[in-house]
């Protein structure tokens, strides 16, 4: 095998699933109160279809498959697709991004059924201001959560930050001061602006000025050792058991190192977070495409895979959200 690469080059090998478009949270920068139209459940992929799309990436170099959502631990049975997706030969790296708050009651059955790792989504270690920024749900249920995936052995996990000015960057320190007595991994994310509440004026905080509040802990070193292929630095304060990453999509362009692709709930292949080409594989599947068709179809598409974004540079972005694409 070869692998899979773009035309700029590129080494595919990382595909994002979104396994749902239903949250049981409202982020504020994710989604409006009300929450967004839903999908129909029978546009949705079904796990096989969901299955036999992974099993055709990876025979064509994929290596890395993340289950995003929505919350995919929303979706019934998410560990029935973990236990469909971890036998697949050349799928090196399986694992989740979750909100945290199913997480307690599931770490264990996808532990079982072969996920590897999960990285949970957290902005806030108060319980009052948790209401305020996910609207629903409850801290303590997320940090359950994160309790049970270490206990299970999915691992290493890694935690989400949106930092938001006014909202949350207060307590930019009490995180990064988690790393200095345990092995947790934080990662600090550059708000994009897809709700109104991320565009207002002010809210935005570059991974520049966080790291400048930061050193105030000490110096931030250059860490290595996770490697995981993604947009993430990583540090850690001299000595800690624990890392501090950034990810900065909008001050900084990692367009040309991308290896992603990102399946959404409703099976189309996107090529970009941030642009609307989508190549629609469900129609595809259900009009009886089989493996090797859809693996032409993945190939045309990866071939025309953008070169890049112009996300706080050039025009303002659409209103799209996060639970939509898949993170
Ligand atoms: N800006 C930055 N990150 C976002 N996420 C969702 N919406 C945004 C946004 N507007 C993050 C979530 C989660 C990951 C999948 O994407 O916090 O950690
Ligand atoms: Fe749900 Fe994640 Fe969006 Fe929050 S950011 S509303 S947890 S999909």
């Amino acid at each position: 095998m070869t692998g899979l690469s773009d035309s700029f080059q590129r080494p595919i090998t990382y595909l994002r699933v979104s396994v749902t478009d239903r949250c049981n949270l409202r982020c504020v920068y994710c989604m409006p109160e009300e929450g967004i139209p839903l999908l129909p459940m029978a546009d949705i992929l079904r796990y096989e279809e969901i299955a036999t799309i992974v099993q055709a990436a990876v025979e064509l170099g994929i290596t890395k498959v993340r289950l995003t959502g929505g919350e995919p631990l929303a979706r019934l049975g998410l560990a029935d697709l973990v236990a469909m997706l971890s036998p697949i030969q050349g799928l090196d790296d399986l694992c989740l991004t979750t909100n945290g708050v199913l997480l307690g009651r599931q770490a264990t059955e996808l532990k079982k059924a072969g996920l590897r790792r999960v990285n949970v989504s957290l902005d806030t270690l108060k319980p009052e201001r948790f209401r305020r920024i996910a609207r629903r749900g409850r801290l303590e249920d997320v940090l359950e959560g994160i309790e049970a995936a270490r206990d299970a052995g999915l691992t290493p996990m890694k935690v989400n930050t949106v930092v938001l000015r006014g909202l949350n960057d207060d307590e930019l320190l009490d995180f990064a001061a988690l790393t200095l007595k345990d092995e947790w991994h934080i990662r600090f994310i550059e708000l994009m602006p897809f709700t109104d509440t991320a565009r207002r004026d002010g809210s935005f905080i570059s991974v520049a000025a966080m790291k400048e509040r930061l050193e105030s802990l000490g110096k931030l070193e250059p860490y290595d050792g996770h490697n995981d292929g993604g947009p993430a630095r990583y540090y850690r304060y001299p000595g800690a058991p624990g890392t501090l990453g950034f990810i900065s999509p909008v001050t900084e362009h990692f367009c040309e190192g991308c290896n992603r692709l990102r399946l959404t709930a409703q099976g189309r292949l996107r090529l970009c977070l941030l642009s609307d080409e989508e190549i629609d594989l469900r129609g595809s599947l259900r009009d009886g495409a089989g493996p090797e068709e859809i693996k032409v179809l993945m190939l045309a598409a990866v071939a025309s895979k953008p070169r890049g974004h112009t996300l706080g540079h050039g025009p303002a972005l659409h209103e799209c959200s996060m639970a939509q694409i898949g993170g």
